[in-house]
């Protein structure tokens, strides 16, 4: 015990009252979090500034203690934003690291800011705001993304192109209406990013270590101060949940996968073999032994974030599914997660925009491969539907036979002579000829939503409208 052991390491300064001797090495090694939540040094300093504002408002501390506080703060802030900050492991973490400093700047005043709150609401607050600022800037590089393909989308509204499934040549469709479904998927994005800001729009200081306080605090004030709509209800739950945390990583998680999804159709198109996009210098590096390389190293990387950012999400949803109520320290294991997925999704985002912005699009290379793998043939189907009346199912027949009679012959479609249509079907009139064209096919796609060109310009307008 303390008593027969001779200490030389003091106690923490900050919550060492009951404490003889300090922690042993290890133990402030693995306790300590300074070395990642120094990020948090802006959204702590403006909390602690809010939170010491109301209280002497409250009449809770006077206000010449208030001032010293407030101006003190404004002194580390600048001391950490300038590099002339020392960050100590003793102290933990970034809300002791501000209050030591504070109190060798103002002395014994420094002491009244932490009255009526606890690091529990102060770390859920600085964690809040942060994740709050970084969904703010997402749904603006969302934004970018978006404009991007837009732009990208009406340069390219009649450029025809294969549309697969299975990666299996299936209908022509054109680039632009392609470049429109990733409008859809990261309009998605951004609409849960809005939502995900709603949700955590609502301030946790306040709620101190669990149970609230018994000063009489005004959190509906800090609210105000700190930019939320209003204050957290429960204070139990306020200081035991993470869930912005999750939600943020968990629409990181999606975006990641749509971008990893777009990654993957830039490395296939970039391939001689495909030859559909020719990336810019700035997006593509070459290769030490073969000189004729030109490889899409953003994109794989872009593929390859998205695993990271998985694995984040795992890591905190396992970190928070066995936490009885209300703090435990596991919890300080969430920033880490959150940091480098939003990190990883800033870059992902931030190399495709300028990826989409810079490809060079080989409309030539996109149209022959449109013309093959006998994209046309639900066309010919439809127009035996629409002119000889035959059940869909039939049509289907009938066009199975005539892909099977161009593939013997090596040809395509639109080049089987009349008489050899006519020896399939009786029916089939050389007006069939007009929509055997892949720029026929695409135009005749004017369904809601489909990919004929005045359609895919309707969808460009939409968008433009919102973005
Ligand atoms: N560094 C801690 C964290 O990130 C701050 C909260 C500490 N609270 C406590 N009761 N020890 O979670």
């Amino acid at each position: 015990m303390a008593d027969d052991t001779t200490d030389t390491k003091s106690s923490n300064q900050m919550w060492g009252g009951r404490f003889a001797s300090g922690p042993d090495a290890i133990m402030e090694e693995i306790n300590a979090s300074i070395g990642f939540d120094k990020k948090l040094f802006a959204q702590d300093i403006r909390g602690s500034i809010a939170h010491a504002t109301m209280l002497a408002h409250q009449g809770i501390i006077s206000t010449d203690d208030k001032d010293k506080i407030v101006h003190g703060l404004n002194t580390i802030l600048s001391e950490i934003e300038s590099g002339n900050f020392e960050f100590s492991r003793q102290l933990e973490d970034i809300h002791m690291n501000v209050e030591a400093r504070l109190a060798t700047l103002i002395g014994p005043a420094a002491g009244r800011l932490h009255t009526a709150r606890s690091r529990n609401d102060q770390v859920a607050l600085d964690f809040r705001l942060w994740v709050k600022e970084e969904l703010q800037k997402t749904e603006q590089m969302l934004t970018g993304l978006i404009a991007a393909f837009l732009d990208r989308a009406e340069e390219h509204a009649e450029s025809v192109m294969p549309g697969f499934t299975h990666l299996q040549t299936a209908q022509p469709v054109t680039f632009g209406h392609h470049c429109m479904a990733y409008v859809e998927m990261f309009g998605r994005d951004r609409s849960r990013v809005r939502h995900a800001i709603e949700h955590l729009d609502e301030s946790p200081i306040g709620a101190a270590a669990l149970a609230g306080t018994g000063y009489p605090i005004d959190r509906h004030m800090t609210a105000k101060a700190l930019g939320f709509r209003e204050p957290t209800r429960n204070s139990i739950d306020t200081v035991s949940d993470r869930d912005f945390a999750i939600e943020f990583l968990s629409i990181a998680a999606i975006a990641g996968m749509h971008l990893s999804r777009l990654a993957e159709e830039i490395v296939i198109w970039s391939t001689p073999q495909f030859g559909f996009v020719r990336l810019s210098d700035a997006f593509s590096t070459g290769s030490s032994i073969m000189p004729q390389k030109k490889n899409p190293d953003a994109a794989e990387l872009v593929r390859a974030k998205t695993g990271r950012i998985n694995g984040s999400l795992v890591a905190l949803l396992t970190i928070m599914k066995g936490l009885p109520l209300a703090y435990s320290k596991d919890m300080q294991e969430d920033k880490e997660q959150v940091f480098d997925a939003a990190e990883s999704l800033e870059l992902a985002i931030a190399a495709m925009t300028g990826m989409v912005r810079d490809m060079t699009v080989n409309t030539a290379r996109m149209k022959a491969a449109a013309g093959s793998g006998y994209s046309t043939a639900t066309d010919l189907a439809d127009w035996l539907v629409r002119e000889a009346g035959l059940p869909f199912r039939d049509a289907h027949h009938v066009t199975g036979r005539a892909v099977a009679l161009a593939e013997s012959k090596g040809c395509d479609l639109a080049e089987l002579s009349l008489s050899d249509l006519q020896a399939i079907h009786p029916d089939i009139t050389d007006k069939v000829y007009g929509v055997l064209t892949v720029e026929a096919s695409v135009a005749s796609r004017k369904s809601f939503g489909g990919t004929a060109p005045s359609e895919v310009r309707r969808q460009i307008a939409f968008w433009r409208a919102r973005n």
